[in-house]
């Protein structure tokens, strides 16, 4: 009973102590905070999409000169295709742990990712499970995808159509890779909101309901004579050059020139249009911004 009553009292002083003096709280193990940058992509294997991604790194680097930036890409496939060649990229999970046994205590995520679905998702529970965790980062701070809300639709929309503006009898069809994940109405109302500003301009997706048939259709009663196709993924990797630009019956560049049209693919990604590009790099800031003040060294 004494000793109990003794050692309450000894942990109401010292809770008082901690208190009252801040700063020795961090002295009992507590590392000094330390700021960096993780950028998470789906990741790819070809050598031209990679230069996409090189460019979001050149972006966020101009927008934060003096923080560490790391990358990790979410596809096992793309890690496991590029370890064999001996450049395995890190996961999402092993970055975070990485860094964290560097001292960095604070890391802002940014998703690369065009809509936040199952890959953002994931990423999502493996920043909360190392979050304040035992040498894991005290503090993880998520930046969300490219189309994750009202105003992101509305400045990738605005983005889009100053990089890809159409002439008469001319549209322009932007391809996503769609999902069955619920954030792919994404998709529809991009669609939407693209088609308040121009009649010329559509969205479709490699999986899901705006197949290349159905938007051929839309486009031939529109009397369209010529139609450029432009990936809504970061990077132009296999869908890219296989589902939209394949020379395959089924590709969508196949099912457009069937329809009558002079069709053409763009084979770069989002991430390489500085405008887009621009946009994954004002949510990296309030990823930041989300860090606090006690980040800043
Ligand atoms: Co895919």
């Amino acid at each position: 009973m004494i000793a109990r009553t003794f050692r309450t009292t000894l942990y109401l002083t010292l809770a008082i102590v901690l208190f009252a003096f801040p700063a020795l709280a961090g002295h009992g193990g507590e590392r000094p905070a330390k700021q960096a940058i993780l950028l998470v992509a789906f990741g790819t294997s070809a050598p031209e999409a990679q230069a996409a991604y090189a460019n979001l790194d050149r972006l966020a680097r101009a927008a934060f000169p003096e923080t560490p930036i790391r990358w990790a890409f979410t596809s096992s496939m793309i890690r496991a295709k590029l370890g064999a060649d001996g450049n395995r990229p890190d996961s999402p999970a092993l970055a975070l742990a990485r860094m964290a046994d560097e001292g960095y205590t604070h890391i802002a995520v940014q998703a690369l990712h065009v809509i936040p679905g199952y890959e953002f998702h994931d990423l999502m529970r493996t920043a909360k499970a190392l979050e304040g965790k035992k040498d894991g980062p005290r503090k993880v701070s998520l930046g969300m995808p490219l189309l994750s809300g009202e105003d992101d639709l509305a400045d990738v929309a605005d983005a889009l159509l100053a990089a890809y503006p159409a002439k008469k009898a001319e549209a322009v069809v932007f391809v996503g890779h769609g999902t069955d994940h619920p954030a792919g109405m994404a998709y529809p109302a991009l669609q939407a909101v693209l088609a308040e500003r121009s009649p010329a301009h559509f969205v479709g997706t490699v999986e899901g309901a705006a197949t290349p048939q159905r938007i051929a259709a839309r486009l031939a009663s529109l009397k369209v004579r010529s139609v450029t196709l432009v990936p809504l993924m970061a990077v132009a990797g296999d869908h890219a050059q296989n589902d939209i630009a394949g020379k395959e019956d089924d590709s969508w560049v196949s099912t457009l020139s069937r329809s009558g049209m002079k069709a053409s693919a763009v084979l770069s990604g989002l991430a390489s249009a500085d405008a887009v590009a621009g946009l994954w790099i004002e949510h990296l800031r309030q990823a930041v911004a989300g860090l606090g003040e006690a980040a800043h060294q």
